[in-house]
């Protein structure tokens, strides 16, 4: 049996506004909804698979710089949730052409620090350094920042793990590696609006 004819069989609420809804109605939503929620890290796997094989020009392609960015923090020394952040930071490249860090830095938010979280979200302006004026760009977008308390963290972001992390011959971590850092990390949110929610399941 699918997975669609599964959930096509499941009790579902009765109402068809949601004013009209009742405590058995969201007992059922929220028994769905954290087992749903369990399978995150799952889909987040699987998403980030899809960069496999997208090159864009770059000499290695978006999956082979993902894992090469989480690796070499990793080997670094930083912890596991800068790591996650590292592997997961461009993630949002196939939905979110044009503003690809918010999308990563969505995805991690309830998970991580505020300080992974900026630097996940601003990472693009600091990355920029390295490129932009080669495209009519301001290279020192990142300026704006430079008051901010993590500008140092995300520059060093940038410098030692994302814009070095384009070489061939580098010997990355697989994808399998990072697994259990990912599962452990998106374990439980601790910022979230349904975070009371996530600690009553
Ligand atoms: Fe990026
Ligand atoms: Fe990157």
């Amino acid at each position: 049996m699918s997975q669609d004819a599964v959930s096509d069989t499941a009790e579902r609420a009765k109402f068809r506004e949601m004013k009209e809804g009742t405590a058995q109605d969201w007992a059922i939503i929220g028994g769905e909804y954290m087992a749903f929620a369990k399978g995150l890290p799952d889909r987040v796997l699987d998403h980030l698979r899809l960069l496999d094989g997208d090159f864009g020009g770059f000499p290695v392609d978006r999956f082979e710089h993902s894992l090469q960015t989480a690796t070499r923090a990793h080997r670094d020394g930083r912890d596991e949730q800068y790591v996650v952040m590292a592997l997961l930071h461009d993630i949002g490249d196939t939905l979110g052409s044009y503003n690809h860090p918010e999308v990563a830095a969505s995805i991690i938010k309830p998970f991580v620090s505020e300080e992974v979280h900026w630097i996940c979200q601003n990472h693009g302006h600091f990355q920029g350094y390295y490129y932009f004026h080669f495209l009519g760009m301001d290279q020192n977008a990142r300026d704006q920042f430079r008051d901010h308390p993590y500008f140092g963290a995300c520059a060093e972001f940038c410098e030692k793990y994302d814009q070095a992390a384009f070489d061939p011959d580098y010997q990355s971590e697989p994808l399998e590696f990072f697994e259990p850092m990912v599962r452990r990390v998106m374990t439980r949110p601790l910022n979230s609006l349904y975070a009371k929610a996530a600690e009553a399941a």
